[in-house]
């Protein structure tokens, strides 16, 4: 186990190049008319009414019972359904629209499949912290197989939003802070997902969200407005969804928010001009759950039928969990105020996405024939096991590591404590799709593993996650997720401690339970409650070696914990093999490599806070900071952990920073040298970065932006050549008129292992 690596992990599941880019032109072209006199045909046969089933996509639930589902199904008013997840539900719905309905144009299934389907991977945000492109596309592609393997179709991933805010709880499902490096995993995601062909077993199509601009929410608050400059939007928010989309997405699900006043789901600009018209999205259209309903409180529709008026002219395909499509469509048309054209577009977008699914030639394509679905589900040959211990170790971030307290040793007595420590839910994180908790591995049973009889370990909770009752109430609002200890809190501290002066070093696992990193999870308090911190306060006070084990989905105001830790690590939250991952990475197992995918602010005062901004006319510096600078004053500035940062076991140094030419010419190329050496003494692997400035060009440009990395594994003592290109794409930005090009000019290049801690040189774009 302890070797695996990717790649050989990765043999039995090789990705084939983007469906909308491996097939030639040609044969595209053969596929769209196929489908098109297909779908065409189709149509004509189709009602009105059964065109407008077609938009609805269902849901089964407390308003929605299967039988009544069922009911729609055969009656030809239902085009597809979510959060059915197991191949006999999902066989019977198929039956009904198969056998019983008159067209027999099969449904297809959708479910937020985000990081895993029945193996659950770390979060999204503990992903992009492995800066491992494979080992994401490795997620991707055993969350499609499962998925795949349960008889979905489709999955409303990946989510690209870009997120500079770390009360936002959504910040845990998508990939962080960085434009570049977001675009890049948007990309690795789709090809994963779809595998060249969605019709294909194992392949689910993706639809990627939340268009557009969610993350970028007033002060993080969920379903919060977005107001931003064209300029931004275009350079920073916009791209992650352009490479989803590039890179083929079958679909798009529309954001909940709106955008300089107008939401998302009633923008034509977005979804017509933007989407369709200059990205060329030919794809299907989702709303968000509700969104549609929603337009009458963002105060731009009278009523539920107006709203219905607004989505669908705006270019919304499908409506979530629709209970007005249906009733107000056929009234809207035969009064004028909706096209009969409106409902053919979105019709034909939905039809072609079931072709492109497969589905018409093989209603089952992805459920195989009767009787071969598993006996059980759940059963644990069903998981891939392998797989996600070996990526979820790549995810974990060391953030500190002081008198070499890390790697543990397997002897002697180890108390483990803390909320999370044995908690299988917790490990998983939100959005765990069909994961199930008890198929996961907490850190107490990881640590078990890995020590055998080796070493003797003492657990004990010590700490609720909060002793706010009304957190708890608010956590545990629609599903038991968090378990209230009744015990008085220094009843548990002191049952800790007893477990910590036993011991030769303490472990605390702390943080925050899934359920706080999630939808409608925002905080205006991003630091690690209380009850927690009074059980690190006592743990510290026995004077043993204090490590602390982060789990969480958002970057944390950690500065109080770092002043008393002699080691922390951020493992966000790790998955089904969570447990074993931690403990590969504690027992230096595995050397920790991954680097931090956000900014961690030291404060929630801090926020926005995020690596590549401007530079403004009074930049703070360090070294001379001055008054009137841009700072604050009641603060150290800068970040506690910057983006891109990550310690090892190891140490490495960079060295002979080079470019291989003073002048770049236009569409040239010219290549950034930097020798990276291990000078530690264990094996590992760290990431050498690369950022750009364009010094002065004709809009402000950040002070810097991450353009390439190279994750490098050394042996101890090993050094290595990196060679990073850069070409004249890297130098690219909108200017004032929104064009994008380069301009001619100097620009800095910017080597380290981490975004703050840097080397430069320059050179001149002619
Ligand atoms: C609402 C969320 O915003 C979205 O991300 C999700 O896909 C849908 N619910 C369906 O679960």
């Amino acid at each position: 186990m302890k070797w695996l690596c990717v790649v050989s992990l990765l043999s039995g599941l090789a990705i084939s190049p983007a469906f909308a880019q491996d097939t030639s032109s040609a044969t595209q072209g053969i596929h769209a008319q196929q489908r098109d006199a297909f779908v065409s045909n189709l149509m004509k046969q189709m009602t009105l009414q059964e065109k407008i089933g077609q938009l609805r996509l269902i849901s089964v639930g407390p308003d929605n019972p299967k039988e009544a589902i069922r009911e729609g199904i055969r009656q030809g008013q239902i085009g597809a359904i979510f959060n059915t997840v197991t191949r006999p539900d999902i066989r019977v719905m198929q039956d009904q629209a198969m056998q019983l309905s008159r067209l027999k144009i099969p449904l297809f299934f959708a479910y937020d499949v985000l990081h895993g389907q029945r193996t659950v991977f770390p979060i999204s945000l503990g992903l992009a912290a492995s800066f491992d492109l494979e080992a994401i596309a490795l997620s991707g592609r055993v969350s499609a197989q499962e998925a795949s393997d349960d008889g979905l179709n489709m999955t409303f991933s990946p989510m690209v939003d870009i997120t500079r805010d770390p009360r936002w709880g959504r910040v845990s499902e998508g990939y962080g802070e960085d434009t570049w490096l977001v675009s890049k995993i948007a990309r690795v995601m789709v090809d994963a997902y779809q595998n060249g062909d969605p019709s294909k077993p194992g392949s689910v199509m993706a639809s990627v969200k939340h268009f557009a601009l969610y993350g970028a929410t007033e002060g993080g608050r969920d379903y919060n407005s977005v107001d931003m400059s064209p300029l931004r939007m275009q350079q920073d928010y916009l791209p992650p969804y352009k490479a989803a989309i590039d890179a083929g997405s079958g679909g798009v699900m529309v954001s909940l928010n709106a955008i300089n006043g107008i939401p998302a789901t009633a923008n034509p600009w977005l979804l017509k001009d933007l989407l369709r018209n200059q990205w060329g999205f030919s794809g299907i259209t989702i709303s968000d759950h509700g969104a549609i309903k929603e337009l009458i409180k963002h105060g731009v529709a009278q009523d539920a039928r107006d709203a219905v008026r607004l989505a669908i002219t705006s270019g919304v395909d499908m409506s979530m969990s629709d209970e007005y499509y249906d009733k107000y469509l056929p009234g809207l048309i035969k009064e004028g105020l909706v096209s009969e054209s409106d409902i053919d577009r979105a019709c034909r977008d939905v039809l072609n996405t079931k072709y492109d699914m497969g589905l018409f030639k093989d209603p089952y394509t992805h459920l195989g024939p009767v009787g071969s679905d598993p006996q059980d589900t759940n059963a644990e040959s069903r998981l891939h096991r392998a797989e996600a211990r070996v990526v979820a170790r790549k995810t974990m971030v060391l953030l500190k590591n002081e008198h070499q307290t890390l790697p543990l040793h397997k002897q002697g007595t180890i108390a483990l404590v803390g909320p999370m420590a044995d908690s299988q839910r917790d490990v998983m994180g939100s959005w765990s799709a069909a994961g199930v908790a008890k198929q996961s591995v907490t850190l107490l049973q990881g640590m078990k593993n890995a020590v055998g009889d080796k070493a003797k370990i003492i657990y004990a909770k010590g700490a609720n996650i909060t002793q706010d009752k009304s957190i708890i109430d608010y956590l545990n609002l629609y599903e038991p997720a968090v378990e209230f200890d009744p015990r008085p809190a220094q009843q548990m501290i002191d049952e800790a401690v007893n477990a910590a002066k036993q011991a030769d070093v303490v472990v605390a696992v702390v943080g925050e339970s899934q359920g706080m990193a999630h939808e409608a999870s925002s905080r205006a308090d991003i630091t690690i409650p209380q009850s927690q911190r009074d059980l690190i306060a006592a743990l510290k006070a026995t004077g043993k070696p204090l490590v602390l084990v982060l789990m969480n989905g958002r970057p944390l105001a950690l500065e109080w914990e770092s002043q008393r830790a002699d080691a922390m690590l951020e493992t966000w939250f790790s998955g089904t093999e969570g447990g074993n991952a931690v403990a590969d990475v504690l027992f230096g197992d595995y050397n920790p490599s991954g680097k931090l995918p956000m900014t961690f602010p030291r404060s929630v005062g801090q926020i926005p806070m995020y690596y590549n901004h401007l530079n403004t006319g009074r930049p703070f510096n360090k070294e001379n900071p001055g008054k009137y600078t841009s700072r604050y004053f009641d603060s150290a500035n800068g970040p506690l952990y910057p983006f891109g940062y990550g310690l090892s076991y190891s140490s490495f140094a960079l060295s002979d920073f080079t470019l291989s030419s003073p002048t770049m010419a236009r569409n040239g190329k010219i290549t950034a040298s930097v020798t990276l050496k291990n000078t530690g003494k264990y094996d590992g692997a760290t990431v050498v970065q690369l950022y750009i400035q364009d010094e002065t060009a004709t809009v402000s440009r950040p002070v810097k932006e991450l353009r390439n990395f190279k994750k490098v594994m050394l042996k101890a003592g090993q050094a290595q050549t990196v060679e990073l290109p850069i070409v004249e794409d890297d130098l690219k930005f909108y200017n004032a008129k929104l064009q994008w090009g380069a301009e001619p000019g100097k620009f800095n290049v910017f080597v380290g292992l981490d975004s703050d801690n840097v080397q430069q040189q320059s050179f001149t774009l002619k």
